[in-house]
């Protein structure tokens, strides 16, 4: 009998559709967030899902004490038609998880980060973190027990999460249970950083899942490889076009899925010529004053590699001084993760090298780097309307949107020099001008090769990236796991 008052779609990830912040007299303001996986999902047309995320700090944590059982939109709370359980989980524990685990040692794992001779310390406050990770996973799957109809279909997200799909499976063997990595996956012997122990419960966990799905056939290929190294599972690789691979473990199967996110096109552009934006593109013309632009957004982000970036274009000026006073660096580096000491001696250092290239360059009429910290969607959006040269030079990433959008949004067209280790380069490789991110006079020659590449060839390359950019876009991508989830 079918159960209506269970969800038959449910999604879980650490960071959910909405956010609270509260006013001093204690009323609460929320925020609805953007992103792939919020449009993904109002693609359902389905009253019946439910997304679990976590509070993410004390306003969360109270709207989340004022729903029953954490269900916000039971709690009186306007959160866009979708019914979403926020878990208050302690804070002690979840900040433990969440940057001890998640942000420092997965993180980390995945995109390559430890300086290897002092990081990583598995010790007794290591495995202290990894007790909590396992109670925060535990939670989520809990709550996702409990509001999951019979045979529903439950997608976790992220590495938040990876324990997950095998805790959930152990308490409820009816579901089917899907499982997306938004990061890379790290090569085998870089994982096996990890204590045996750990590397084992990572691995397993997201066996727990019928199908993991990866944003490129690299990370799903070094996952297998993980498996077959550290667990001895064995690994199949299926027949027909697609050639799928599955790891079979234990007597189950879990399917590796290649999904890559693309761009979202119609909201991109339609929200790119809204008037905030409009208005944001006429003050940084007016700050560029008829200059060449190369543009980076990103997170201050270790993996992102802009102290790299700053670098190559510090030598661009310093070997072809043609450029200078005809071009301008916009450089968006959004607070993140400040929590963490890496990240604010990271942050530190991209103020402190954007500080010495004005000094060594400024001349009276021309600032050779505009540097914005402050987080302004509009803003980026107007930086990528007007980019002659876009920079994404990240150590690795999972896939990187803003590799995507920038040939989508672009006014006239717009050189992309990307990093041959983000996943977009699987899909844009062919009109970007692909670099190592570690070769900083490599990137400085493609920046130059960008802004000299004539400007026919540029819209027409700027064309194809963003054809291949939306291939996917996040409605489809959402709803194509979910059919071979249940299929
Ligand atoms: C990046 C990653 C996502 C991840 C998110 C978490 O955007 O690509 O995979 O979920 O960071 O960021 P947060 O701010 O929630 O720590």
């Amino acid at each position: 009998m079918a159960d209506h008052t269970r969800a038959r779609v449910l999604v879980a990830s650490n960071r959910g559709p909405v956010s609270f912040s509260s006013a001093p007299d204690g009323s609460l303001t929320l925020k609805r967030g953007g992103g792939g996986l919020v449009s993904g999902l109002s693609a359902i047309e389905d009253p019946n899902t439910v997304w679990v995320c976590a509070a993410l700090g004390e306003a969360d944590r109270t709207a989340a004490r004022r729903s029953p059982q954490g269900r916000l939109d039971q709690g009186g709370f306007d959160v866009g038609g979708q019914a979403v359980r926020m878990l208050d989980i302690d804070p002690e524990v979840f900040d433990q998880a969440y940057n001890g685990v998640a942000n420092s040692t997965l993180w980390f794992l995945h995109h390559l980060l430890y300086n290897t001779p002092t990081a990583p310390v598995f010790d007794a406050t290591a495995a202290a973190q990894w007790t909590a990770f396992e109670s925060y996973n535990a939670a989520f799957a809990q709550a996702l027990a409990a509001e999951a109809a019979p045979g529903a279909a439950v997608l976790v997200q992220d590495y938040h999460l990876t324990l997950v799909p095998a805790l959930l499976r152990e308490l409820r063997p009816d579901l089917r249970i899907g499982y997306f990595l938004h990061i890379p996956w790290a090569p085998a012997d870089y994982f096996q950083l990890l204590p045996e122990e750990l590397a084992r419960a990572v691995l397993t966990g997201v066996l727990g899942a019928d199908r993991a799905g990866f944003h490129t056939r690299r990370w799903a290929e070094a996952f297998a490889d993980c498996c077959e190294q550290v667990l001895d599972a064995k690994i199949i690789s299926g027949a027909g076009a697609r050639n799928e691979l599955s790891v079979s473990y234990q007597g189950r199967t879990t399917k590796l899925g290649v999904h890559a996110l693309g761009a979202d096109a119609d909201f991109l552009r339609e929200r790119a010529h809204r008037a905030d934006v409009d208005e944001r593109l006429a003050a940084l013309r007016e700050a560029v004053g008829g200059c060449r632009t190369i543009v980076r957004v990103d997170r201050t982000e270790l993996s992102k590699n802009i102290v790299r970036g700053l670098q190559a274009y510090r030598h661009l000026l310093r070997s072809r001084p043609q450029w200078r006073e005809r071009v301008v660096h916009i450089a968006f580096a959004y607070p993140s993760r400040q929590d963490l000491a890496e990240y604010r001696d990271y942050t530190a250092a991209v103020r402190r090298l954007s500080e010495e290239i004005t000094e060594e360059f400024a001349t009276d009429s021309w600032q050779p780097l505009i540097l914005q910290v402050e987080d302004d969607f509009a803003r980026s959006l107007a930086a990528y309307r007007l980019a002659d040269v876009a920079l994404v030079n990240p150590i690795r990433d999972g896939m990187n949107l803003v590799a995507k959008e920038v040939p989508v949004v672009s006014d006239a067209g717009c050189a992309l020099v990307l990093s041959r280790e983000a996943g977009a380069h699987a899909e844009l490789a062919d009109d970007a001008l692909s670099i190592n991110p570690y070769d900083v006079i490599g990137t400085a020659e493609a920046l130059h090769r960008a802004l000299t590449m004539p400007t026919a060839e540029r819209a027409e390359r700027t064309a194809r990236l963003a054809a291949a950019a939306t291939a996917l876009p996040p409605q489809q991508w959402f709803l194509a796991q979910l059919a071979e989830l249940s299929a």
